[in-house]
């Protein structure tokens, strides 16, 4: 959610600014700007829109060349997308940049109280208070670095900041308090940026910046300060990820390029957590055994397409653990007082890592004596730097603000911890643990077989561009897969679209059944389940007696579903449980066709940012 980059070196900064926040537009794109320092002074352009508009711009109205500057793609929280309100914000004398991620909670205070101290305020956002404030300091103190501590001291909320004073003019300095920010050192240059996407053409070598901490970049290298003005030990870390997996790399859509990714997504995810003789090996969770074994309730707390994760986690982690399991919204749960103890296991799902809801929510959770445990796609990100244990995900970099290969390899992460746990606590589920261990080194090549079968699935769901309303039926752990079918084709088509567990349809929604509504329905497999499954064949025929028009997800070789069905769409056999990691994909396929025949933004859906860093 907006984001932020910064460079001091001896390239022009206003073409590395611009290149980065093109790798990080998928964070926010309400508006842009940069802002340079060059010739004793400060130049700055912004633009409401997309990048390509203040880029469109910057031709019209060349700015002086200089190597020192900050760039800013927004995410509007205070104050509408216009240029007046995009970052970056000057003071009144025109010195001082700023630009900011986050919200400041205090801002109509400060905004007073500059106010009346004569200072001119002509924005609505909270940021401009920060520009001000930093050049009042900056006056006091004489030192960048120093006033932008104060500054921190003073302010309320989660923010990242990265600033410029026309006075320093080789000088960046930057805040973190709860959003992102990343250091890049180069040779002779460094950077500054809310992901390691925005400089990795230039350096591999990073640093985390940890909370409560002020950065400096200078010609003289990087210094890092806590709020608490000592000096903050730094820690390099060595990106691996290539530049290439932030390039579409010949799809038209990254979204694309993410779902095709998927079988290697989930495979990576497995890699080294499978010995050769089947057994899980998952050492890399810190808890000790012990803590497992006494774990009494499980609690699982994500966001969106990550809860509908964690709603199938709590499948797996009650089948074969026996524990009880609760998943609860993120945003939903410290505000109810939840009961939580030394022997609850709170799971966190977040592939960003820096989502402010799943934050808070872990935070609450360790407060009460908890143990969490994140599961997360962004190496050294601040909820695993902040849970007790981490399984990281190996879905490579996700772009598309539509979450695709995360959602895969969390499915994937969340098994491997039930069964481990499964396994480290022993139940009578033991055999069946050793078979989807089994089964779970075949499952990328079943995500392949799928995304080899997707023609006809793009073609219904370019039939369909014309409706207003899709409906999603599941039962078991197809309930959360229908959840997850209809968010992605609501956040990307912007149609209205609902997903129901199959058997509350007649406690309501077969209200909405009319004739030729889509209803796509996701069937359990007819082994194992039976029951479940005879039941979800008699509401596709109840739903079809009413006029829907039925799209049925079912396994190979269930014949039982083909008479009702208008369009049937086979997925592979799978144990019940994995049956997510299969279903999902038609769903995906589906959304982004339909959205792309609706004309609409694949990457960037409208009002929507990747990884949400405000409550
Ligand atoms: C939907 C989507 C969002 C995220 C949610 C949580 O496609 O991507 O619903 O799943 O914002 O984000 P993370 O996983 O980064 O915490």
């Amino acid at each position: 959610m907006c984001g932020i980059v910064g460079y001091v070196g001896s390239q022009s900064a206003l073409d590395v600014v611009l290149a980065g926040l093109k790798r990080l537009e998928y964070r926010g794109y309400d508006s842009a700007g940069v802002a340079v320092l060059a010739d004793g002074g400060l130049a700055t352009a912004k633009k409401a829109g997309k990048l390509a508009n203040l880029e469109k711009a910057l031709v019209e109205e060349v700015l002086p060349v200089g190597a020192t500057g900050i760039g800013h793609t927004r995410w509007a929280t205070h104050g509408g997308p216009t240029d007046a309100n995009a970052h970056p914000h000057l003071d009144n004398a025109g010195r001082v940049a700023v630009v900011h991620n986050g919200i400041i909670e205090n801002f109509a205070a400060l905004r007073d109280e500059l106010a009346e101290r004569g200072h001119r305020l002509s924005s609505e956002t909270d940021t401009e208070t920060v520009a001000h404030l930093l050049a009042e300091s900056f006056s006091a103190c004489g030192d960048l670095t120093e006033a932008m501590r104060l500054v921190c001291l003073r302010l309320k909320g989660a923010f990242t900041l990265v600033a410029v004073h026309a006075d320093r003019p080789d000088v960046v300095v930057g805040a973190r308090r709860n959003s992102p920010l990343v250091v890049g050192v180069g040779e002779g240059e460094s950077f500054l940026a809310s992901d390691v996407a925005a400089f990795i053409d230039h350096t591999r070598t990073a640093i985390e910046l940890g909370q409560d901490q002020v950065v400096e970049l200078s010609g003289g290298g990087v210094r890092v300060i806590g709020f608490d003005g000592r000096p903050a030990e730094v820690r390099t870390y060595h990106v691996d990820w290539d530049a290439s997996a932030a390039e579409k790399g010949g799809y038209d859509y990254f979204m694309l390029k993410e779902i095709a990714e998927q079988p290697k997504a989930v495979a990576d995810t497995l890699l080294g957590r499978i010995d050769g003789q089947g057994n899980l090996s998952l050492d890399e969770i810190r808890i000790p055994t012990h803590v497992l074994r006494e774990t009494d309730k499980v609690v699982v707390v994500a966001c969106g397409t990550a809860f509908h994760a964690g709603m199938i986690a709590k499948y797996a982690i009650e089948h074969w653990t026996r524990i009880p399991c609760e998943v609860e919204l993120a945003s939903e749960f410290r505000y109810r007082d939840p009961i939580l103890d030394q022997r609850t296991l709170v799971i966190a799902i977040s592939q960003s890592g820096e989502t402010m809801d799943t934050l808070m929510a872990l935070r609450h959770a360790r407060e009460q004596g908890a143990k969490v445990l994140a599961v997360c796609n962004t190496n050294g990100s601040t909820i695993p730097r902040e849970s007790d244990a981490v399984l990281y995900t190996h879905a490579g970099p996700e772009v598309a603000v539509a979450s695709t290969k995360a959602f895969l390899t969390q499915l994937v992460a969340c098994y491997l911890v039930a069964l481990y746990l499964g396994q480290t606590r022993g139940t009578k589920y033991g055999d069946e643990i050793t078979d989807v261990v089994a089964e779970l080194s075949g499952i990328a090549g079943e995500v392949d077989r799928v995304l080899e079968t997707m023609e006809p699935v793009r073609e219904l769901a370019r039939s369909l561009a014309h409706k207003n309303t899709v409906l999603f039926l599941g039962r078991h752990v197809g309930y959360p897969v229908a959840l997850e079918g209809a968010l992605k084709l609501k956040e990307l088509a912007y149609m209205h679209a609902e997903g129901f567990a199959a058997g509350e349809l007649k406690h309501g929604p077969i209200a909405l059944i009319e004739q030729d509504l889509p209803v796509v329905v996701v069937v359990p497999s007819p082994r194992g389940r039976s029951l479940l499954h005879d039941k979800i064949v008699s509401n596709i025929q109840e739903i079809r007696a009413r006029g829907a028009r039925t799209i049925v997800i079912a396994e190979e070789g269930d014949e039982s579903v083909a008479p009702y069905a208008d369009h049937l769409i086979r997925i592979p056999r799978t144990p019940t449980l994995l049956q997510p990691l299969v279903a999902t994909v038609p769903l995906q396929v589906f959304a982004c066709e339909l959205a792309t025949a609706r004309g609409n933004e694949v990457d960037q859906p409208r009002n929507l940012a990747k990884s949400v860093t405000v409550e």
